[in-house]
């Protein structure tokens, strides 16, 4: 009887078990050439499993567990060797003197009491942790989409049609083939509606894009994390007491925030949770009377505009309006950033200066 499954696994028993001398870099090569033809998306072993639906029924569980076995098997092999290769490497670096693991670094300044300077997180990353902490703790689960979305997704299904003038509102880039680099990340709300039943409980963080004039508070490449809650009887109390909890999160009970009627076409109604301008305190100037760079004047952060999904947009993906409503919002988390440590201007974040970021 033909036995296919041990024919693979003879045939790489003995290119693995093949001495080679060869020096370390080659080794690794040949060794990913070996996982390649026995791992890769054409491999032998992915050619066994697709000779499983030939067999007869009562055969495919026991071949299938086979083959898995063996795929395990194979794996591990390779990492044993891939190993092997590379601690032969590094004796062999260390053998011609060129590598010398204990040399401190090169930055003359990256030492703090005399011992090396550890790294830490870029305050961004800092802050996406934290996002992501709080609300997975709320249950809501991390959804991610492309950066570069069809227009459908990223304005008409969500109620923003094509000559509607409310899509100037994220006037953008397009790629010669018409799509755009998402100006928000409700695209990725849009994508796990047409996917998902309700209840639905999603936050999706992630890079955005428009055609912003740079200032303090505006970029053209940004973070930004949308949230997305969907259910039986979701009302605007659920909207503000999640997003009151968020805050307090951030900024303890102390930072004065408000709610105010905003319009964004995909939610109704529509809202802006503003906070207190760090910098002024509210009063729209310094005591000398200049008008505060941070709020120009206004007192108030844009902080996370929100609202209740608009029953056009759920129509669009599919979920009855009639049975199920929900929240929605969407926050610049470099803005947050900016909240958290008092800073005045978004671009020293990403200007790839470490003396502000070593600060926080
Ligand atoms: N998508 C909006 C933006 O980026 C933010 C938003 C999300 C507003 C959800 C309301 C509700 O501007």
């Amino acid at each position: 009887m033909s036995d296919p499954i041990g024919q693979v696994r003879a045939a790489f028993q003995a290119e693995a078990s093949a001495q080679t001398l060869d020096p370390p870099a080659l080794e690794l090569e040949r060794l990913e050439r070996l996982r390649v033809r026995f791992l890769g998306k054409k491999g032998d072993i992915n050619a066994l499993m697709r000779q499983l639906g030939k067999l007869p029924k009562d055969q495919r569980r026991d071949f299938g567990q086979a083959v898995n076995a063996l795929k395990t098997e194979v794996n591990d092999a390779l990492l044993t060797l891939k190993a092997a290769a590379n601690t032969r490497a590094e004796a062999a670096a260390l053998d011609a003197g060129w590598l010398d693991p204990t040399l401190p670094t090169h930055a003359t300044d990256a030492r703090v009491d005399g011992l090396p300077a550890m790294g830490h997180q870029h305050p961004i990353t800092s802050m996406l942790d934290t996002v992501i902490d709080h609300f997975t703790g709320l249950g809501f689960e991390v959804a991610s989409g492309p950066e570069i979305e069809d227009t459908w997704h990223n304005f008409d299904a969500l109620n923003i049609p094509k000559d509607h003038p409310a899509r100037d509102m994220w006037d953008t880039f397009y790629t010669t083939q018409g799509e755009v680099p998402r100006t928000h990340t409700s695209s990725v709300q849009i994508r796990t509606m047409q996917t998902q039943t309700p209840p639905i409980r999603v936050i999706s963080p992630g890079k955005c894009f428009r055609n912003e004039t740079i200032d303090a508070t505006h970029l053209a490449a940004f973070n930004q994390c949308e949230g997305l809650y969907i259910d039986k009887g979701v009302s605007l109390g659920h909207l503000k007491a999640t997003l009151e909890g968020w805050i307090q999160r951030l900024f303890g009970p102390d930072l004065q925030i408000r709610f105010r009627p905003a319009f964004y076409p995909f939610v109704e109604p529509g809202l802006d949770l503003d906070a207190q301008c760090f910098l002024c305190h509210g009063d729209g100037h310094n005591d000398d009377g200049v008008a505060c760079p941070v709020c120009r004047t206004k007192g108030w952060l844009e902080v996370i505009p929100c609202g209740m999904v608009h029953p056009n947009v759920l129509r669009n993906c599919g979920i009855d309006p009639d049975i199920w409503s929900g929240f929605a919002f969407g926050m610049g988390f470099d803005r947050l950033v900016m909240l958290q440590h008092g800073i005045d201007d978004l671009r020293r974040l990403y200007n790839g200066r470490l003396d502000l970021v070593r600060q926080l």
